[in-house]
């Protein structure tokens, strides 16, 4: 190959015809890539040239520099230019029809499947509905009202504290809600009881994310509100629950849990459906943490207008989430809203 760090503008000239050359001999994408390495690469020539100016007398410097230059542009353009005629080649073939088997079966589009989440919700969603439960939809955004005064949680309640709330800017009580509970305040604004209902959906936090938190997480909210209402019907719906979530029945336990929205609150907890003797799931404890209820608050019932004498009721949140990670042995929560198709082609 002729140098063109040699001073010499002809020599210069004779690189770039030589590159040219390569390049119009190039039959496909791969050949003409390996031509561009070869001349524009980081150890190509361009660079190798544009390397060696400091080593030139300082009155050729800039000759060599503006050769460099020349010759990268000449290499690019000549490039591009092979490059689009070999596209419109492959085109005029396709056309043409060679390489097409009419026998070959069409491509087919690719299926997508339901998210893990949508799953759960609509499987839970079932159940509640076969026993006789309403399902109910939220929004996103709600009252400050609906998200904490209603839920017995008034503004310098220190519940507030363990919410790490997104507040919408500008609006002063509207908040990015922070669990589902405010679906139970807008089913008792709209529904007589006796009621029923579930509602499922997303919800926020301002939680610096882990594998066991994430900013926005899902729950399913439940409440029935009727006469005479106790503990013991709390614990069949929850049995029921996980029969229905875990396909066999488990043995539960009631832990007092604080909630302002119930009186008494609890945290429930299952027998581990993973294991005879303790595992990571469970942490070897045999128990799983996995939804905390209780009978709701007579100041709940009051701010529906209700007379806590007559109506009482029970809740639960259930944490979606967690559910899924359960059920798929799902070892990071982000997984489920990352995006990533290589997780999300596994249901
Ligand atoms: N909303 C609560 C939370 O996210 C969870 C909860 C607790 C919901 C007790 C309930 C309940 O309905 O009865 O922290």
């Amino acid at each position: 190959m002729s140098d063109p760090a040699s001073g010499d503008p002809s020599s210069a000239a004779s690189t770039l015809a030589q590159a040219e050359a390569k390049i119009a001999a190039c039959d496909d994408l791969a050949a003409l890539k390996a031509v561009e390495r070869e001349y524009l690469g980081k150890q190509g020539v361009v660079a190798a040239l544009l390397a060696s100016i400091g080593d030139q007398p300082p009155d050729q410097r800039r000759g060599v520099g503006q050769r460099a230059n020349a010759l990268k542009q000449g290499v690019q353009q000549a490039l591009e230019t092979r490059q689009g005629a070999l596209a419109e080649a492959r085109v005029a073939s396709q056309r043409r029809g060679e390489g097409f088997d009419a026998t070959l079966p069409p491509p087919r589009p690719e299926r997508g499947s339901l998210h893990p989440l949508t799953q759960v919700s609509r499987e839970l969603e079932d159940l509640f509905q076969s026993m006789g439960y309403h399902v109910l939809d939220g929004p996103e955004v709600e009252t400050d009202y609906n998200n904490f005064e209603a839920l017995n949680i008034s503004a310098d309640h220190p519940a507030r504290d363990s919410h790490d709330t997104f507040f919408c800017e500008g609006s002063g009580h509207l908040v990015m809600r922070t669990h589902t509970s405010p679906v139970q305040i807008r089913a008792l604004a709209q529904l007589e009881p006796p009621l029923r209902v579930v509602a499922a959906g997303k919800c926020f936090r301002q939680e610096s994310t882990d594998a066991s938190h994430d900013h926005t997480f899902h729950q399913m909210e439940g409440l029935v509100i009727d006469r005479e209402i106790s503990v013991a019907h709390l614990i069949g719906a929850m049995k029921t629950l996980l029969r229905g979530i875990f396909h066999r029945d488990l043995e539960v336990r009631l832990r007092p849990g604080y909630f302002p929205f119930v009186e008494p609150g609890f945290e429930l907890d299952a027998r581990c459906p993973f294991c005879e003797a303790g595992c990571r799931v469970c942490k070897r404890t045999r128990w799983i943490e996995l939804l905390p209820c209780g009978l709701v608050h007579p100041n709940v019932l009051r701010a529906a207008g209700l007379d806590p004498d007559e109506w009482g009721g029970f809740a639960f949140g259930l944490g979606l989430s967690r559910l899924v990670m359960l059920r798929h042995n799902i070892d990071d929560l982000r997984h489920l809203l990352g995006g990533d198709l290589r997780f999300l082609e596994q249901f």
